[in-house]
């Protein structure tokens, strides 16, 4: 595995691989990687010929009350993971490469709509932080396919219409959420919890789960399911910021003939803020 730090020197060496007619595959993250991460670079592996990881912890993308400080960097620790699963080539810039005008006056991508609910509401400036790194990083590695989790559902959405958007040549792939044996999805953040609050956590995707039994058993009362789960979260010891039943493919809240719903969740348990879904399909009503 090649490790570079400079866009020149990332561009220099992906020519050379574009030129022998290698296909290029992107997993982009901000590191301290988990299974979930390592996950992406299995696939971006079986989709490419070459492979290639960022790692960059984006303060684009971290608003003024986030953990943008104490975000764990842990650069030698993934870079050998990274290596174990074979990756090709880590991309790891330091801030000044990707901003070096500083954050404050750069040029910003601004998806509508979809980057002001949900996670959006309670992070304005979220979702355009992350649509102007992927951006950035799509115009420095120029990659065939990229690789984003579907435990960020609405990320991957934000990042599906930018590609469309902007018309980036780009094949945007959903990678399935690795979780613990527990069920609880695998996430950098789960590191901030205490033994105790870890013992909890599961109680999120069990109220996910819950809730799409009730939506496939046919209940159409989509505010009573995402009351009883806030319920259920409240009582479990969690601060539950959503509990949202919606249109899987753009997020709109859904009619009763919608049948390809999505069910996210985003709930604080001590100092971390989890988030999760689950995918449903409902059955057409009769
Ligand atoms: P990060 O949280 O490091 O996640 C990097 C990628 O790994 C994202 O696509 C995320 O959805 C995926 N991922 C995280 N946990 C996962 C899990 N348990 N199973 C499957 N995939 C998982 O998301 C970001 O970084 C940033 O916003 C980024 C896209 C890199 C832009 O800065």
């Amino acid at each position: 595995m090649q490790t570079v730090h400079r866009i020149a020197e990332l561009r220099a060496l992906l020519a050379g691989r574009r030129q022998a007619g290698e296909r290029i595959a992107l997993a982009p993250t901000m590191g301290n990687l988990h299974r979930g991460h390592l996950q992406l670079v299995e696939v971006a592996k079986t989709l490419a010929d070459c492979s290639v990881a960022s790692i960059f912890v984006n303060p684009m993308q971290f608003g003024p009350k986030d953990d943008f400080n104490s975000y764990p960097r842990t650069l030698e620790a993934d870079s050998r993971q990274l290596a174990a699963v074979g990756l090709d080539l880590l991309f790891a810039p330091p801030v000044a490469e990707v901003y070096p005008q500083g954050m404050d006056n750069t040029t910003r991508v601004e998806v509508p709509e979809l980057s002001h609910i949900l996670c959006g509401a309670s992070r304005p400036v979220h979702f355009a932080g992350v649509a102007t790194v992927v951006s950035k990083l799509f115009n420095m590695v120029q990659p065939d396919v990229a690789l984003f989790g579907e435990k960020d559902w609405q990320q991957l959405l934000v990042i599906h219409r930018l590609t469309a958007d902007l018309n980036f040549p780009v094949e945007v792939v959903g990678v399935p959420t690795v979780r613990e044996a527990d069920g609880l999805a695998m996430s950098s953040r789960n590191g901030y919890l205490s033994a105790a609050e870890r013992t909890l956590a599961p109680t999120l995707y069990a109220t996910l789960q819950t809730a799409a039994a009730r939506l496939q058993a046919g209940e159409r009362d989509y505010a009573a399911i995402q009351r009883d789960a806030c319920a259920a979260l409240e009582q479990a010891g969690f601060r539950p910021d959503y509990f949202e039943i919606r249109r899987a493919d753009d997020l709109a809240p859904p009619e009763e003939r919608d049948t390809e719903l999505r069910i996210l969740a985003a709930a604080w348990l001590g100092k971390a803020r989890l988030i999760d879904n689950c995918p449903v399909k409902a059955p057409a009503p009769v």
